[in-house]
This record gives C-alpha cells, sequence and structure tokens, in this order.
C-alpha cells in the first residue's frame, strides 16, 4: 500500500470497509488513527467517529518531520481538550515512536487493572490502526511491529484468519490496517491532499494546482520559499499566483521557444521541492 495513489471510493467500497472496521472492532481494545500532520483536517475521516462509536482512539500526527512543529503542538492541545491522546510521530525515521507503548497503556490501564484484578494472569492489549491511504500506516507497521508476526490464533467467535502482530509482551496489533476515505466532497480537503501528494498529480491539472499552492504561498511564504527563489515578502504581495508561477519559471530558466515560460515544469518544480521539505515545514491546517 504504497505512496502515491489515486483516491477513489465508491459507495460498495465504503460499506465494505466500514463493515471490516465494525468487525475488527468487536477484537480490540483500541483504535490508532494515523493522520497527516501538516493536514490534519483533510487526512482524517469524516465518518470514524460514528464508526468506532465508543471504543477509545488515540491519534498520531505523522510525518511530523515536515509539519510545522508549533502547530503540531497546537494539534497536540487541541486533541487533548477533546479528551483524546495524540502523538507526534515520523515513521520514516522512527522519532517520537518511544512514546507509542506508554501512551497506549496509559490510556487503557483502566483495563489492564480490570483484566488483572478478573485473574488473568497476562492480559493482552489489541489495537487496530486506520487511516486514509498515504498517511503513513505500512510505515507505522513496519517500524512498530519489529517484523515479528504473532502466531495465527482462532479464538472462539473470532473470525479465522485474523493475523496480530506483537508489539510487546502485552501489545498486539491487527494485521491489516482500516483504509478509510478522506472528506473528497469538500475542495480544500482535495487541493491538500494533491499538494502533499497523498492524490496522483497525472490526474490533475499540475499548473491549476500550482496556482492554488502559490496563493497559499503568497498569503504566507516561508523565508525558504523566498530565499530559495530569490524574492522579497514585497515582490509577492500583490500579483496573482499565475504571475508568481510564471516569475519561478523565468529565475529558473524555464522557457521554451519564443522566450514563453514553461510553467508546467515551474509547476512541477514547485511541487518537487515543497514535498522535498525545500520551503521549510509547512502546516496548511490549523485547529479553530
Ligand atoms: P499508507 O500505508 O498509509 O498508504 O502509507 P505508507 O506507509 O505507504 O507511506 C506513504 C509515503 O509516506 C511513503 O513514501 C512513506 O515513506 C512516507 N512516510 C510515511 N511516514 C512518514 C513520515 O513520518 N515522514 C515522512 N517524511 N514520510 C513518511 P513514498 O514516497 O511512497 O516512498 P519512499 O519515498 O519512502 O520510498
Amino acid at each position: 500500500m504504497s505512496g502515491n495513489q489515486t483516491i477513489q471510493w465508491f459507495p460498495g467500497h465504503m460499506t465494505k470497509t466500514k463493515r471490516k472496521i465494525q468487525a475488527g472492532l468487536k477484537l480490540i481494545d483500541l483504535v490508532v488513527e494515523i493522520i497527516d500532520a501538516r493536514i490534519p483536517i483533510s487526512s482524517s475521516n469524516p465518518d470514524l467517529a460514528e464508526i468506532i462509536q465508543n471504543k477509545p482512539k488515540l491519534v498520531l500526527l505523522n510525518k511530523s518531520d515536515k509539519a510545522d512543529k508549533k502547530a503540531t503542538q497546537l494539534w497536540i492541545k487541541h486533541y487533548e481538550s477533546q479528551g483524546v491522546t495524540a502523538l507526534a510521530v515520523d515513521c520514516k525515521s522512527g522519532k517520537g515512536l518511544n512514546q507509542f507503548v506508554p501512551a497506549v497503556r496509559k490510556i487503557l490501564s483502566e483495563k489492564f487493572k480490570a483484566q488483572k484484578a478478573k485473574g488473568m494472569v497476562n492480559p493482552i492489549l489489541r489495537i487496530m490502526i486506520v487511516g486514509i491511504p498515504n498517511v503513513g500506516k505500512s510505515s507505522f507497521i513496519n517500524r512498530i511491529s519489529k517484523q515479528t508476526r504473532a502466531k495465527v490464533e482462532d479464538r472462539p467467535g473470532v473470525t479465522r484468519g485474523n493475523q496480530w502482530y506483537t508489539i510487546s509482551s502485552d501489545l498486539e496489533m491487527l494485521d491489516t490496517p482500516g483504509v478509510l476515505w478522506p472528506k473528497f466532497d469538500d475542495e480544500t480537503v482535495g487541493l491538500h491532499l494533491a499538494f502533499t501528494g497523498a492524490i496522483k498529480d497525472n490526474i490533475l491539472d499540475i499548473e491549476l494546482l500550482a496556482c492554488d499552492f502559490l496563493s497559499v504561498m503568497i498569503k504566507k511564504p516561508t523565508e525558504q520559499f523566498l530565499q530559495r527563489f530569490k524574492l522579497n515578502a514585497s515582490d509577492i504581495s500583490d500579483i496573482t499566483s499565475y504571475e508568481l508561477l510564471e516569475l519561478i519559471g523565468r529565475k529558473r530558466g524555464m522557457l521554451i521557444s519564443g522566450g514563453e515560460i514553461n510553467t508546467e515544469r515551474a509547476a512541477n518544480l514547485i511541487f518537487d521541492e515543497y514535498r522535498d521539505g525545500k520551503f521549510g515545514n509547512i502546516t496548511l491546517e490549523y485547529p479553530e
């Protein structure tokens, strides 16, 4: 389940996924929702609360290496204010993942105690991962499971074939994550998913998309962005996003015959550099 993929969901898909997750819920104690720290709103599933009902939830703000650190802290506080634990992590390098097991144990401490009180010698807590495509579910599973797969086990009342990864002596994870859909009928959500590379570029008009991205940069340019193209904030304060696209193309010598600017190349360059972190750590969405 890697990287850049088109996000396409049909009602049938959604019902099937929902049922699969709801079946999984019966086997687990905690849902771990992975979202992209740069776009916590656009990368979360609009129906998750309804799907998981009262099941406890832990949020992982993944790709925090690419997000604005202050914004990520604001998000953590925002979730806290709703009674939800959120952790900033980077599943590419593994940074922040040492907080994971202690956080799960803390959330489930009452349940753990109750199980021990009932006489269970080594109670095991079970979790399930959910998230929209490209947020880093596979990266998380690879990092946290240390590749150790628990034995296939058929417990009474449990669907055959469920497999579990061992995370620690008291923690197991369902091996298949729930792949959720984003709120795709919202234009901003679509744009933010496209900016960050969660939707394939080749199904989109890259120049239009670059103009949308540059509108964000015009409003709130980062130092790195300005330096990269040798611009001053005042140079771009009252130009259109298309003029900025042309300006960037001109500055990088992206010309076609007749002296015209190759705005398609400029658009591709902008996304390559943005996604590579060359414009700094940018969070596109803040808590209300
Ligand atoms: P998914 O299962 O939820 O679909 O996501 P997956 O783990 O496949 O990750 C999607 C892309 O995001 C991968 O990049 C992965 O390396 C990257 N990624 C995951 N977590 C992090 C993170 O915390 N920080 C950063 N910077 N990137 C992360 P890719 O381009 O598909 O592959 P590659 O460049 O790693 O080879």
